[in-house]
């Protein structure tokens, strides 16, 4: 059972290089455009969905971890700078999946091209710094299935 905690494990750490990756190409894209009369094309809206993409994947992978800590008794972010950084974690977790969407959602609803662009770097913005804030740093940058 060890091997799923490590797969899992490996999987969350890679995906969140695509979080950050995707993240930045989406505010590549969209910044830009808040000062332009460009329109808003398929292929700004291609960073965007990537972006909502492997933020929820990241949740999907954050919680069966948890749920296989949890049902080993093992402790989560043993050894974590601060005592709750777990719960950290699991809140600027959800919450960044959950402004990702509405960031995603309202970009589709806002009328205007120039909304659009607004709507995608504000929400991409917040969710990118709740990341960064709660990222486990100390831990390794790469995994590659190892403990
Ligand atoms: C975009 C959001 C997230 C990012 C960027 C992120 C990133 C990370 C990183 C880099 C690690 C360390 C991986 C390693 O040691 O190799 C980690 C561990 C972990 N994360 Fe996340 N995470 C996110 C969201 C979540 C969420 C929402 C949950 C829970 C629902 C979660 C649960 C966990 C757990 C349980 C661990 C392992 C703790 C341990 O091994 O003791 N993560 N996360």
């Amino acid at each position: 059972m060890a091997t799923v905690y490590v797969i899992l494990l490996t999987l969350h750490n890679l995906n969140r290089w695509l979080v950050l990756l995707t993240g930045v190409w989406t505010l590549i894209r969209s910044v830009p455009g808040i000062g332009r009369r460009s329109p808003f094309t398929p292929a700004d809206r291609r960073p965007l969905a990537a972006f909502v993409g492997t933020v929820h994947l990241q949740l999907i992978l954050g919680l069966l971890l948890y749920a296989f800590l949890g049902m080993q008794g093992a402790p989560v972010f043993a050894g974590a700078p601060n005592a709750g950084f777990q719960w950290q974690h699991l809140g600027l977790g959800v919450l960044a999946a959950i402004t990702a969407t509405v960031g995603s959602a309202l970009s589709r609803r806002v009328p205007t091209d120039q909304g659009k662009f607004r709507t995608a770097t504000t929400w991409t913005a917040v969710t990118l710094l709740l990341v960064l804030l709660m990222i486990p740093w100390w831990r390794p940058l790469l995994r590659l299935f190892t403990a």
